[in-house]
């Protein structure tokens, strides 16, 4: 039994006493203090996008870190803020971005605007619409929005009701279509909230642009905001800079966290229209957007932010995604035809695929023998129960990758059911 006073996050510590001690991190690769090295086949939970420590990223933390280390975000600015705001904002087309710390802040600042919206004109709608299977963070509206499950079973009490859509699984999609029509057409409802493309701690479940794409119609035909949480699919995880992109789907309301410094400092963005800022916009100052966090925009994460942007604007980002994507499909074609294994399935730099077991979800008990097995070989894979699921950083390379399915080839003749 473990009394140390560290409490992990997502951990049983009763059946997990040990953590692994990273001391240092470069490209795809952790290396504990002993020099041994660990494969990042997850991007550190999805954050990491060009790879550990990016040279030009960790130059510019360590500059800003000279300048200017934190400062109130209240009636105060900064450089790299307004640099950052200027740039994003352009970049995808929202004129408006909000700054908090991490993916949960940057989902409940979106449905606090959206009722803000809502609310200061006079308006009483409040019902947030959400998919089954979808996960928004871990705080109590971020949870509401969520599947429930395990995960929230102890804090449902505190959770709020929401419409809840069947997933758009390939073949359901009009279940979907008519779920959404049926929940908007009193023109009440005040928002949906989504994750484009495919749904991650859900179990990397995909759908496809022309569903997103219908989603956000119906929206606009019924004045029903749209959030698109895109928290793990922005900064070209889907093969894309925003999933949203291949639906040409511009939102009310986008949130972007993780890959926003690269994954190098936490910081998180929640951009908005005109109209959502517009009608927080008065004389009155009950109309005001009360949110914050101390750590709001800070200077360090912004600078890093920025440097992301360089990265993406001045070196091949697009071309290793575009590669990185390619190799998930070759490399996958294996598991696709392996009897042992189901619904192979790939969205941009992910792939995922669910090995056959008796018992499925979150909570099968093939998830920590699977994760135990690929640690064994040096990787960090960390399957939603029995999804095994590759998201690297877009630096790794395909010897890298290959060493990946073959590992999970060897978990299959040593955990899976023969077809
Ligand atoms: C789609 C999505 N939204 C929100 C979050 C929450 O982000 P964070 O863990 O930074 O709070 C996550 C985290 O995995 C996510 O995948």
């Amino acid at each position: 039994m473990s009394h140390g006073p560290v409490w992990h996050p997502f951990t049983q510590h009763a059946l997990q006493p040990e953590a692994i001690e990273i001391a240092r991190a470069e490209g795809a690769w952790l290396e504990r203090p002993d020099g041994s090295r660990i494969l990042d086949a997850i991007s550190s939970w999805w954050v990491i996008t060009h790879g550990h420590r990016h040279p030009r990223i960790i130059d510019a933390i360590k500059r800003q870190a000279d300048q200017l280390d934190q400062v109130i975000f209240a009636g105060f600015t900064h450089h790299p803020a307004e640099e950052l705001a200027a740039r994003l904002t352009k970049r995808v087309g929202l004129p408006h971005l909000f700054f908090s710390d991490s993916g949960s802040t940057a989902v409940e600042v979106a449905l606090k605007m959206a009722l803000g919206y809502w609310r200061n004109q006079g308006l009483n709608r409040t019902r947030i619409i959400a998919f089954e299977h979808a996960y928004h963070g871990d705080t109590i509206g971020t949870m509401s929005a969520g599947a429930r499950g395990v995960f929230n079973a102890p804090y449902e009490p505190l959770l709020f009701d929401v419409t809840r859509l069947p997933f758009p699984a390939k073949g359901k999609e009009q279940d979907t279509l008519a779920a959404l029509r049926a929940a908007t057409a009193d023109g009440q409802a005040a928002a949906l909230i989504v994750e484009p493309l495919i749904l991650g701690a859900g179990g990397m479940l995909t759908y496809s642009p022309q569903v997103l794409a219908e989603m956000a119609r119906i929206c606009r035909e019924t004045q029903t905001l749209f959030i698109a949480d895109e928290v793990m699919t922005g900064f070209g995880r889907t093969g894309t800079f925003l999933a949203s992109e291949q639906a040409q789907v511009t939102p009310d309301i986008l949130c972007l966290a993780k890959g926003i410094t690269g994954g190098s400092m936490p910081l998180a963005v929640t951009l908005a229209s005109s109209a959502i800022y517009e009608a927080h916009y008065s004389p009155d100052r009950r109309k005001t957007f009360f949110h914050s966090s101390s750590y709001t925009a800070n200077p360090i994460a912004c600078a890093a932010a920025l440097a992301n942007l360089d990265v993406w604007d001045e070196e091949a980002v697009a071309t290793k995604i575009v590669r990185l994507s390619q190799w998930q499909r070759e490399l996958g074609e294996s598991l696709r035809n392996d009897p042992r294994f189901t619904d192979a399935r790939f969205c941009g730099t992910i792939a995922a695929f669910d090995l056959k077991v008796a018992d499925e979800g979150y909570l099968a008990s093939i998830g920590p023998k699977l994760y135990d097995f690929f640690l064994s070989r040096g990787l960090l894979l960390r399957p939603l129960g029995n999804t095994i699921y590759i998201m690297p950083p877009y630096c790794i390379t395909r010897d890298e990758l290959a060493s990946l399915y073959e590992a999970i080839r060897a978990a299959a003749d040593t955990f899976g059911a023969r077809a």
